[in-house]
């Protein structure tokens, strides 16, 4: 039996990242942002979905670049606290010690600590509503060597992402591994 829930956005899982731009003033900022997505492959496209009254709104806009910080498990509490205040008011890398890095390739800064990082031009957006739809255009992922794997790209028990339950507001961390794409459902197949 299911019950419904009405016309609410919940969906599993949502991601916690953190995006990092310039302010007006030249100071590199961070919001949190729950509501992203890929969406292209080539060329290598994600989406953010923010409210105008974030200043992130407004200083992504005036510099059509931002940055995609994937949090991981060690920074959860910055991670929260980069969505409780706004950069209008708070210095938030002077608040939580973390480093704010120039990107070489877009005009926005990433953290330091976080274990992967996406450089983004924004190329289109749409306004929906309450929010507004960002895309932008990947021009480089930065990730720790230390978190690699034999292929040369990030293994998820290295990184530790955060996970967002949005209906319940908590963070969790990734559950175990249960198989290979592409693969699990081979049993089905004629
Ligand atoms: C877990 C979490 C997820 C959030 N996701 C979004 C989001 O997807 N879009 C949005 O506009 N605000 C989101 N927020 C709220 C912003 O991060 C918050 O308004 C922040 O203070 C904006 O910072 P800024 O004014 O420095 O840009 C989220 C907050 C938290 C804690």
């Amino acid at each position: 039996m299911k019950k419904s829930l009405g016309d609410i956005v919940l969906v599993y899982t949502m991601p916690v990242w953190v995006i990092g731009t310039y302010g007006k003033d030249g100071k590199p900022n961070a919001m949190t942002a729950a509501a992203g997505m890929v969406c292209c492959r080539k060329p290598p496209c994600l989406g953010i979905a923010l409210r105008e009254a974030t200043y992130t709104y407004h200083t992504l806009m005036e510099r059509q670049a931002f940055t995609v910080n994937i949090a991981s498990e060690t920074y959860a509490g910055e991670a929260d606290y980069f969505g409780m205040v706004t950069g209008r008011m708070e210095d938030k890398f002077a608040a939580t010690g973390l480093t704010p890095v120039r990107s070489d390739l877009v005009d926005a800064p990433y953290i330091d600590e976080f274990p992967v990082v996406l450089e983004c031009k924004l190329i289109n957006s749409m306004e929906l509503g309450s929010h507004t739809l960002f895309i932008g255009v990947i021009q480089d992922v930065k990730a720790e060597e230390t978190i690699l794997g034999e292929n040369d790209l990030p293994e998820i028990e290295k990184v530790k992402p955060l996970v967002y339950d949005v209906g319940n507001t908590l963070y969790h961390g990734v559950g175990p591994l249960l198989g290979k794409a592409y693969s699990l459902g081979k049993r089905f197949k004629v």
